[in-house]
C-alpha cells in the first residue's frame, strides 16, 4: 500500500510522541503515520498534538502490538520507513526487526542494549540483505554524537592528511538532561539479563562485541572504570555510562565499512570533569553513579532502583528539555601522509535535553534520511554512520545540532 512515508511506532510513549511532533514540525513534506498498541491512547496522542500542529489532525493511526506479528507486517506495509520507540528493545523490538528484515521495510531505533544489537546482527543480517532493508540501531543520544562525531573527525583528517586518525576520544562535557521511564526501563531490564546470563555479561565487556564475526579483535581494550586525570581534556575525567554502547558502536561502523579509519584505530569514551578540586569532586561522583549503576545487576538494587526512578511513560518535563544541552569534545591523533604528527579536535553539541529534545531529532533526521536520501550501503545491519553517513550529518547541522572540526 505504502501511503505513508514514515511510521512512528511507539508514538504513545515518552519519546516517540516528542519523535512524532518532531517530524509533523519539521517534515511537513513527509507523510507520517502514528501506530501504537492503543486505538485509543493513539486518538489522544493525535488530538493533544493538533492543538498545535494543525496538521496532525490528518496523521494515519495504525494499531500494532510487538506480539502480533501480523500487526507488524500490515504496519509494514504503509511505509517504506519505520522509526520505532517501543523498548525495552530486547523485550519488545525484536519481532519488529524480523518482520522489517524480511520485509524489506528500513527501521530505525532509539536502542542503547548491546545485547540487542548483537541479537540483530546474527539474525537480521542475512534477511535484510536479501531483502533491501536497512536497519539502523543506535540513532539517539547513544550513539549518534559518538559515531557521526568520528565519521565527522575521520572524514575531515582523510581530507586534510590523506590518511585517517590512529586515535580518537570522546569526552562529554558539560549537558544537562533528565531520564524517562522508558530509558531507566530498558538500561534496568540490561542488568537484569546481564546478572542472570554469562555470556550476556561476556559480550557487553567485550570492546569488539558489535563487530561482524571474526573480525572482533583490535588494539582497544576494556572501558574505562575509574577516575583520572586526561591530558588531552585537561582536566579530571571519569567512565562514561554510554562507553559500553557507543564505542561498540563506532568500532563497529569501522569494520562494517571495510576499515577507512583503519585495522589499528583506537577509540575510547569519558566524562570530562573539568579541573581543580571541583572537577576531582565531579569525577568521583560521576564514578560512584557508574559503579551503581553496575550494582544494578543486583535484584534489590534494581528494586529500589525502579521505585526511586520514573515509570514507563514518564520523563522530563518540557521546561526542562527545552533547559537541558550537552558539549561532546573530540581528540584526534595520527600522522600525515609524510609521518609527521597531526592532531584534530571536533566538537558536537545540542541545545535541549539530549536524551529527549535532542534525541527526537537524531531519530526524526535518521528516519527522513533513510526516507528520502540515497545511501551508501545496500540492505544489512547498520550503524548511523555506516548506513546514514554524510547526508546524515548534513540533516543534522541543519537541524541544528552543531558538529563542527577545527
Ligand atoms: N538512545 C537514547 O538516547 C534514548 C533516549 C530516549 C529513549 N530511548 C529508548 O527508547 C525506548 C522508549 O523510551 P520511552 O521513555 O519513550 O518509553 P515509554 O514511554 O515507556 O514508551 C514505550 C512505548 O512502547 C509501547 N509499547 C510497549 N509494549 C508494546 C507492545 N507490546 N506493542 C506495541 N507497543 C508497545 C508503549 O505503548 P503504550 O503507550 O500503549 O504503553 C509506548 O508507546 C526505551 O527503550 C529507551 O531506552 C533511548
Amino acid at each position: 500500500m505504502l501511503d505513508l512515508d514514515i511510521v512512528v511506532f511507539g508514538a504513545t510513549g515518552f519519546t516517540g510522541r516528542l519523535v512524532a511532533e518532531y517530524l509533523l514540525t519539521h517534515h511537513t513534506e513527509l507523510r507520517v503515520g502514528l501506530a501504537g498498541r492503543s486505538a485509543e491512547k493513539l486518538e489522544r496522542v493525535r488530538r493533544e498534538l493538533s492543538e498545535s500542529l494543525p496538521d496532525a489532525a490528518d496523521a494515519p493511526l495504525i494499531v500494532a502490538d510487538s506480539t502480533d506479528r501480523a500487526s507488524l507486517s500490515e504496519m509494514c506495509r504503509q511505509a517504506p520507513v519505520i522509526c520505532t520507540t517501543v523498548g525495552p528493545y530486547a523485550l519488545y523490538g525484536k519481532a519488529l526487526a524480523e518482520v522489517c528484515a524480511a520485509s524489506g521495510t528500513h527501521c530505525c531505533d532509539l536502542t542503547g542494549e548491546a545485547t540487542f544489537v548483537r541479537w540483530s546482527i546474527d539474525t537480521n543480517t542475512e534477511a535484510a540483505r536479501a531483502s533491501g532493508a536497512r536497519l539502523v540501531h543506535c540513532c539517539g543520544f547513544d550513539s549518534v554524537p559518538s559515531d557521526i562525531g568520528t565519521w565527522m573527525l575521520q572524514q575531515e583528517a582523510i581530507a586534510r592528511f590523506g590518511r585517517p586518525l590512529d586515535h580518537v576520544s570522546f569526552a562529554l562535557g558539560r549537558s544537562r538532561g533528565g531520564a524517562s521511564g522508558g530509558t531507566i526501563a530498558s538500561m534496568l531490564e540490561l542488568m537484569k539479563q546481564a546478572g542472570s546470563d554469562k555470556a550476556m555479561r561476556r559480550l557487553l565487556v567485550d570492546p569488539y562485541g558489535l563487530n561482524p564475526e571474526g573480525e572482533r579483535s583490535g588494539p582497544d581494550g576494556r572501558d574505562r572504570v575509574s577516575m583520572g586525570w586526561s591530558e588531552d581534556f585537561d582536566g579530571w575525567v571519569a567512565p562514561f555510562l554510554m562507553a559500553p554502547i557507543n564505542t561498540r558502536v563506532v568500532r563497529r561502523s569501522n569494520a562494517v565499512l571495510d576499515w577507512p579509519y583503519g585495522r589499528d584505530f583506537r577509540y575510547d569514551e569519558v566524562v570530562a570533569c573539568g579541573g581543580g578540586l571541583k572537577g576531582f569532586q565531579r569525577a568521583a561522583q560521576m564514578t560512584a553513579l557508574f559503579s551503581g549503576m553496575g550494582a544494578a545487576v543486583l535484584p534489590p538494587v534494581r528494586a529500589l532502583l525502579q521505585r526511586a526512578l520514573p515509570s514507563p511513560g514518564e520523563g522530563p518535563s518540557r521546561e526542562e528539555r527545552e533547559a537541558g544541552h550537552f558539549t561532546a569534545h573530540l581528540k584526534g591523533r595520527g600522522v600525515d601522509s609524510h609521518g609527521a604528527h597531526v592532531e584534530l579536535e571536533g566538537t558536537v553539541q545540542g541545545f535541549k535535553d539530549p536524551g529527549y529534545g535532542e534525541t527526537a531529532k537524531m531519530l526524526g533526521e535518521a528516519a527522513a534520511c533513510l526516507a528520502l536520501d540515497d545511501s551508501p550501503v545496500g540492505g544489512g545491519v547498520w550503524t548511523p554512520a555506516s548506513a546514514l553517513g554524510d547526508a546524515y550529518l548534513d540533516r543534522l547541522r541543519a537541524a541544528g545540532m552543531v558538529f563542527d572540526v577545527s
